[in-house]
């Protein structure tokens, strides 16, 4: 019989519910019939296949209070947010099903240095790869589910879905939705059980086509072991500098960093987690971020506050392991450190130096580190050194230096005069160096997961 993980929640450890714990062979199940369910699935029309994820997204609509309800108690995201979440959600799985319908082929005319290729046409034809393992993170269990389920899907592929762990409860709501709404349960099936336990066999099965992951860079890049010449998409990690030059709207910039770095208490990939600042407004950006983060409110997602207890006491204990190496090396706290079990209180350190971990290391937390800098150059050495490539913020009003440090920015987007995110969702969006492998968005999405098959004619 297949046991059982239970799930407790975060804000107060209570039993919120349980998931399947999947075998190796309920796992080479899922994956027959995956296979099976793939030759019919792809014989479908985009348009058929568009109307199952509309229906999906207005079963998701309906069920958006229930399931932002459960994704507060499962991963201690404030309600407001949560519920923000499930409609951006519905918004992203109909915009990917009218996309799909926009997905053409091209041709290609002969014409090189041979005149007898003048006749050939290049017929070029998106197909789908097949059987795609779709991996979510916590922080999203929602939206990065059905950012990569809807355009699997809408292309022809069919999808097993890894929820995490903790999050699950509110990921198979996506899947309940699809469902709900007629799909055929072979086309979208769940893999339940502990990454660390049923990963490997998950990534390594000779079924898969395509391995589609969101997580931390560790698990990223063993994904990328494992898959071998295997396509994939990995979206990790991030160490995203808000850099502040000396014209900047200080007022703009500092709202834009406390909401940027503080947000579902700094657990987003795309957080602010660092601040590069030229040393002659440091001052006046310090005082300000001070003032506003003592503003933060602290406490129960329920409550809508800013900052909520972390997923778990192992990550509020890296984030005090980061705040006690800087504190004692120099940092100055400009907002208290302050631990209750796992919740941790916004913290804003100052002086931070670059032999500090804070400065260099992803702390998925509610903690930023301020580096004070001396120069336009030192600061884009200093973002350029990171492990990481994911985004950037820069804030100035002179437009032509904004595009000087887009140009020079090692990363995959940097947002001008404003806080790094990720949305909307229809742009791309991708990391690179350790931040990740391909790009992501709905339309870059849904071509990653198709393959090019040309057809040549001669006439
Ligand atoms: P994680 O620990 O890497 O887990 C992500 C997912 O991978 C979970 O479903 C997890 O399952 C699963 N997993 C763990 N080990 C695995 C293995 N060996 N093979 C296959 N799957 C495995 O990351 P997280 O803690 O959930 O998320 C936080 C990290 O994700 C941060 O580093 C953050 O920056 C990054 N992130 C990046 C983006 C982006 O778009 N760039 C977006 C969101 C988050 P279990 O839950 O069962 O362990
Ligand atoms: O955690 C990573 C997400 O991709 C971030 O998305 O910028 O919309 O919060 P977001």
């Amino acid at each position: 019989m297949m046991g059982k993980i239970d799930i407790y929640s975060p804000i107060d450890n209570s039993f919120i519910g349980s998931v399947n714990k999947m075998s190796v062979e309920d796992i080479d199940n899922i994956y027959i019939k995956a296979r099976k369910s793939f030759k019919e699935w792809k014989m479908l029309s985009a348009v058929e296949r568009a109307s199952y994820i509309h229906k999906a997204a207005d079963e998701l609509e309906k069920m958006k209070e229930e399931v932002a309800e459960l994704m507060t108690r499962e991963i201690s995201k404030s309600y407001k947010d949560s519920l923000v979440e499930v409609e951006r959600t519905v918004y992203l799985m109909k915009y990917t099903a009218e996309e799909g319908l926009r997905i053409f082929g091209e041709v290609y005319e002969g014409g090189n240095y041979d005149k007898s290729n003048n006749g050939r046409m290049s017929i070029v034809k998106r197909e789908p790869l097949g059987v795609v393992l779709a991996i979510a993170p916590f922080n999203y269990p929602v939206n990065l589910s059905a950012s990569k389920i809807a355009p699997a899907l809408i292309s022809g592929n069919v999808v097993i879905f890894k929820p995490p762990t903790q999050g699950a409860l509110s990921g198979l709501k996506v899947v309940e939705a699809f469902h709900k709404a007629g799909l055929p349960e072979e086309v979208l099936q769940s893999a339940t059980g502990k990454g660390s336990e049923i990963g490997d066999y998950l990534n390594t099965h000779h079924e898969i086509n395509f391995i589609n992951f969101t997580g931390s860079t560790p698990v990223g890049q063993r994904i990328g072991m494992q898959a071998g010449m295997k396509p994939i998409m990995l979206e990790l990690g991030g160490k995203d500098a808000a850099i502040v030059l000396e014209d900047a709207d200080l007022e703009k910039a500092s709202n834009d960093i406390v909401s940027g770095a503080f947000s579902y208490s700094g657990q987003r990939c795309t957080a602010i987690k660092r601040v590069l600042v030229m040393e002659s407004v440091a001052d006046k950006l310090s005082e300000l971020l001070k003032e506003k983060v003592s503003k933060l409110t602290v406490g129960n997602p329920f409550d809508n506050v800013n900052i909520t207890p972390l997923i778990d006491n192992k990550a509020a204990d890296f984030v005090e392991k980061l705040y006690l190496d800087a504190k004692n090396k120099g940092a100055i706290e400009l907002t208290k450190f302050k631990r209750e079990n796992n919740l941790i209180y916004p913290t804003l350190m100052d002086n931070v130096s670059l032999d500090m971990e804070l400065a260099t290391v992803e702390p998925f937390g509610p903690i930023l580190p301020i580096i004070r800098v001396k120069t336009e150059e030192e600061i884009l050495e200093i973002a350029n050194a990171s492990e990481y490539g994911l985004q950037s913020s820069v804030f100035t009003k002179d437009i032509n230096k904004a595009f000087e440090f887009a140009s020079k920015l090692e990363v995959g987007t940097v947002n001008i005069n404003e806080k790094t995110q990720r949305g909307p969702d229809n742009f791309p969006f991708l990391g690179i160096k350790n931040s990740g492998v391909g790009v992501q968005g709905i339309r870059n999405s849904i071509l990653s997961m198709m393959k090019i098959k040309t057809i040549v004619i001669n006439i």
